[in-house]
């Protein structure tokens, strides 16, 4: 099983750039599929969540050609999918699977979706419920609520759908759904979730409605749309790892090109500029619909704050290493309305307080969050090194590596080889901000 050993080291400087965004990717490689005829994209995550995507199309009849810069693939319009002979395997991501879900209802076909041991333990039934009330015929385990889900594509028709969760991963199904119903499909969440796929939505020409009350899509579109170029952001949350490192480690200053802030995402760096860090967002721009900039980020001293439900669904997939930033802080953390946070790769509230407390981090679970005592960072005392493990979770293993720097000692982290499901070379990205040494990398 592969490992990372991790000892102290800093500061964190220079100026690197992280992996594509994975959320966008997957849309840029549904919608691309769709459209009419070539579209590349560029600066992909090849992580293996979106790398399971790509090979869902190419099983689905779409000519994908893989290079290492950028995807070229040539779109086969609305109704160009084709029956796969095997069932599509997403692997870890819950991304992959819920949007194909949606997608794959209203087609004429039948499909079988599945994936590892972790998303077999998913819910599935947040997409599979209002799938069904828009007429799909979606079979499971336990009545449809987990995978591996079966499709026999429908005929489906719009709805209006009030989803009791913030989920991009609902909210793009039932778009994705919504483009071969008959009708409206119009979809609202408690709080706004990420907007990948309605901004994509946008760049490629599909009609979007959107307002903060809920967006909707018409369906059977009279005219397709052609291919374009996409050219991905930075992943902001691969981005996380470093922007808190180098705000922990003392002397970092740290530059991070081509960072996604689309506005829905950017709740790490609110939190983490109320906790004190020093963040800059420069050069900022556009590509392909989405809000980037370059991040540099300096070393500071960091404390403690309160994170409420409002703030769950921009932070969603920070939360691991805000957790760590917490535990280095000055003062008391306290993180509330987080119960999703539960049901992603692993329970991300029992993984994140088990792990850090084996680095003597001060750390409670509630039933939806939890309170990290911090440490007061780099003034007083310190976390000492200790073995731990990712549980398989990609983002687990990386913040644990990032805790690592900061502790006392070894830290070994077991099961890494998760972190290639969303980073691929995070960890020669992080060798290259050490200017000391770091053992095991
Ligand atoms: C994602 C949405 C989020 C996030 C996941 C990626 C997406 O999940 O946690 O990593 O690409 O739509 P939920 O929408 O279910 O919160």
């Amino acid at each position: 099983m592969a490992s990372l050993t991790i000892t102290s080291a800093g500061p964190l400087k220079g100026t690197i750039s992280v992996s594509g965004d994975k959320s966008i990717t997957h849309r840029a490689i549904i919608l691309s599929a769709l459209a009419e005829g070539e579209s590349t994209i560029a600066a992909y995550c090849r992580g293996e969540d979106c790398l399971n995507t790509l090979r869902a199309f190419q099983a689905m009849g779409i000519q994908i050609e893989e290079r290492p810069d950028r995807l070229r693939v040539r779109g086969k319009g609305l109704w160009g999918l084709t029956e796969p002979e095997q069932p599509l395997d997403c692997g870890n991501s819950g991304t992959g699977i819920r949007l194909l879900a949606g997608l794959l209802a209203g087609q004429d076909f039948f499909i079988v979706l599945t994936g590892d041991e972790s998303i077999r333990r998913r819910p599935m039934g947040r997409v599979v419920k209002p799938l069904r009330e828009m007429g799909a015929a979606i079979a499971g385990r336990k009545g449809g609520e987990l995978a591996p889900l079966a499709i026999t594509g429908s005929r489906l028709h719009g709805i209006a759908y009030s989803s009791p969760v913030a989920s991009a991963q609902v909210k793009s199904a039932l778009l994705l759904a919504g483009l071969y119903a008959e009708g409206v499909t119009r979809v609202s969440e408690p709080r706004t979730s990420r907007d990948h796929t309605e901004r994509l939505f946008r760049y490629f020409g599909i009609p979007v409605q959107s307002d903060r009350a809920a967006v909707a899509v018409q369906g059977r579109p009279s005219v397709g749309w052609p291919g374009k170029p996409v050219i991905i952001p930075g992943d902001l949350s691969a981005a996380a790892f470093f922007i808190v490192g180098a705000s922990l480690v003392s002397d970092s200053d740290v530059t991070i090109t081509s960072v996604g802030v689309n506005p829905t995402r950017t709740g790490v760096l609110e939190a983490l500029t109320e906790m004190g860090a020093n963040i800059q967002l420069l050069n900022r721009r556009e590509e392909a619909g989405e809000p980037v900039a370059d991040l540099r980020v300096r070393a500071a001293l960091l404390h403690g704050i309160r994170i409420g439900a409002e703030q769950i669904p921009g932070t969603i997939d920070e939360f691991p290493i805000l957790c760590v930033a917490a535990a280095l802080a000055e003062g008391e953390t306290i993180i509330t309305g987080a119960g999703e946070l539960r049901v992603k790769e692993s329970d991300r509230i029992t993984t994140m307080a088990t792990e850090l407390r084996k680095l003597g981090a001060s750390v409670t679970e509630t039933k939806d969050g939890l309170v990290i005592q911090g440490l007061g960072g780099q003034k007083t005392k310190r976390l000492r090194g200790a073995a731990c493990t990712s549980y398989g979770d990609h983002r687990v293993a990386m913040s644990m590596a990032i805790a690592g720097l900061t502790a006392e000692g070894e830290t070994i982290i077991q099961d890494t080889a998760c972190i290639e499901t969303s980073f691929p070379g995070f960890e020669s990205k992080l060798l290259e901000l050490l200017t000391k040494s770091c053992r095991g990398l």
